[in-house]
């Protein structure tokens, strides 16, 4: 069976049983306290809590969907047999289950679906055997959860009697980012070809939720507490490389029809783990570059910065031809471009950036490499010396541990970040000084201190961000709000609620209110005062921060003593619009329902 008759397969089985087939959102999740996608489920945190109604959105309480997601906490496993940065999620969701009451075709459901689901998809629809499953047990910790009995007695009835028992570190999931959801959760393990049983799906009954993070949660000391959901659901997870491997009966995902042509295009010579990872880090740059990730020096754009320097260090390493590499793109957006069409949308683009960041990086890493190789010499490499080399020559963590090998044994990627978050401390501390001290500067996590002009950059697109709200208003009506934004010196990324997709002549009649309040020279004002007051003048706020007592509130104001835009806001802020230059919109996506994403550029 190729992996594309299996998505199918997948996604028609929990069709025929009343889920809405939901597309995949985006690897950029709208949750500022996650910085990329890692499950299925993210998009859907809030028809668990019932922020969000899954009737009014899907016409259902169920839903499926095959979700890219991308982890970067087993990035030093990618090159063994079964660890990747970006996979594709199969999952199913259950919203609003009611314990007590009959369950509806198309209705909530919980453990006794959600298990029997499972078990029909792999033993009956995939005729796989299952060797064993896993329940959540209380035994290990006193945890307030008790053993999932009701699970295990599920799995007897079906004749599943390998029933093993874990607890919280394998089968608790969530909450992911600052809270949300969570739950036990029961595994499926399926053996592959090579003898070795491969967990390949999770089932997560969310049952509560947790108003902090996982680490909170783990601790017991944050104080906050566990509280029941009132309507329970499931999410389920399932690696599909992973399953396409047990049911190609392949050793590794590599040898599924997923990887087999990038294996095979890549040099016979290099050893399999050097090509596991190209064909990895290859694959996961090419879907960040389709979401707009460019590499930087921060979050998405650093994690996207240290896949492509990786493999370009491999090239380099092994003097393979840039022109493979290009193949190598080219043959992957191919093989994607059905599911994923935005892949073919951007392929010019993502081929620019790698030739770019190619460019850059070379010119420093032989530099880097020969002064890793004198550190080499004197001693081990500590986190201070990979902290130099990373800022010096851009030489991405992995790359120092490639290099220095055994000189690098004791170096822990927990001391590299301490080092680095020591250094944006500093960098903070001095932009604060040198801007006057008010308010953000550039988003937190930036890395080095921002040049000037890329300060003038963000501060343009700042003041645009403030523009696009209001005009989104004028144009869409007072249903819009914020959901979120990303500024970088080189584009704005700005989630809002609506709906609907926009319409071309929507976007263009937004395009041009900006441009011509830009045009028309207003002037930027800024004052201080109480939160209260900001709000009864009708300023905007954020709803997901939290606002001190006194706030400032930029205001736009027009030429007849009124306002275009007023925002509570830290700045910074340029002082008349046509500082701002030629506004424009490159992109309006879905990301998650009942929220838009336009990403724009100031062109000079
Ligand atoms: N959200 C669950 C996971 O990712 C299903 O494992």
């Amino acid at each position: 069976m190729t992996s594309k008759e299996l998505r199918k397969i997948f996604l028609d089985f929990f069709k025929k049983r009343g889920h809405a087939v939901v597309p995949s959102s985006s690897l950029l999740p709208d949750d500022p306290s996650v910085l990329l996608t890692t499950a299925g489920v993210q998009q859907f945190k809030p028809y668990y809590t019932g922020e969000a109604d899954p009737v009014k959105d899907f016409k259902s309480k169920r839903t499926a969907s095959i979700q890219k997601s991308f982890r970067t906490s087993d990035i030093d496993e990618v090159g063994d047999e079964s660890h990747l940065t970006f996979f594709e999620m199969l999952g199913n969701f259950s919203f609003g289950y009611k314990p007590g009451e009959p369950v509806s075709p198309n209705g909530g459901y919980f453990k006794k679906e959600a298990i029997k689901y499972a078990y029909d998809f792999i033993t009956k629809e995939l005729n796989l055997p299952i060797s064993y499953v896993t329940i959540f047990s209380a035994k290990e910790r006193s945890f307030i959860i008790p053993t999932d009995e009701e699970s295990r007695e599920i799995w007897k009835a079906l004749g599943v009697s390998d029933v093993r028992e874990e607890g919280m570190d394998d089968v608790f999931w969530g909450p992911t980012g600052n809270g949300g959801p969570c739950g036990p959760t029961t595994e499926i393990y399926c053996r592959n070809a090579s003898g070795k049983d491969v967990e390949i799906w999770n089932i997560v009954f969310n049952e509560y939720f947790f108003p902090g993070s996982r680490e909170e949660l783990l601790s017991g000391v944050s104080g906050k507490k566990l509280e029941p959901l009132k309507t329970p659901g499931v999410d389920t997870g399932m690696g599909f490389e992973r399953l396409a491997m047990i049911v190609q009966n392949v050793p590794t995902i590599f040898d599924t029809d997923l990887f087999a042509l990038t294996i095979k295009a890549l040099p016979a010579e290099l050893t399999d783990r050097v090509k596991r990872i190209l064909a990895d880090h290859l694959r996961g740059s090419i879907f960040l570059l389709a979401e707009g990730v460019l590499p930087s020096n921060k979050e998405a754009g650093y994690i996207l910065r240290r896949l492509v320097r990786r493999s370009l260090v491999y090239e380099n390493m092994h003097k393979i031809d840039p022109y493979i590499f290009n193949f190598v793109i080219n043959l992957i957006i191919d093989e994607y471009s059905e599911v994923y069409p935005e892949l073919i949308r951007s392929k010019d683009a993502i081929e620019a950036e790698f030739t770019k960041e190619r460019d850059k990086f070379s010119k420093t890493l032989k530099k880097g490499v020969s002064e890793l190789n004198k550190l080499k010499e004197k001693g081990n490499i500590t986190a201070s010396d990979a902290f130099y080399l990373y800022e010096t020559f851009g030489l991405p963590y992995e790359i120092i541990k490639e290099i220095a090998q055994e000189k690098a044994i004791s170096l822990e990627y927990g001391d590299f970040e301490k080092e680095f978050k020591r250094h944006q401390e500093v960098s903070r501390k001095g932009q604060e000084k040198k801007f006057g001290g008010h308010g953000l500067i550039l988003d937190t996590g930036e890395l080095k201190a921002a040049t000037e002009d890329e300060v003038k950059k963000v501060t343009r697109l700042h003041t645009a961000t403030h523009l696009l709200q209001s005009a989104l208003r004028s144009v869409l009506g007072g249903e819009v709000k914020q959901m979120g934004s990303d500024i970088t010196p080189e584009r704005m990324r700005f989630d809002f609620s609506f709906s609907r997709k926009m319409t071309p002549e929507e976007l263009e009649k937004v395009e041009r209110e900006i441009n011509n309040v830009i045009s028309q020279d207003f002037s930027v004002i800024m004052e201080e005062m109480v939160y209260e007051d900001a709000i009864k003048k009708g300023a905007f706020a954020f709803f997901k921060e939290k606002y001190p007592s006194r706030v400032f509130v930029y205001s736009i104001k027009d030429n007849k003593g009124g306002f275009y835009s007023q925002e509570l806001c830290g700045g910074p802020h340029v002082k008349k619009t046509s500082e701002i230059g030629k506004f424009k919109i490159i992109k309006e996506e879905s990301v998650g329902a009942g929220t838009r994403r336009i990403r724009a550029v100031i062109e000079l």
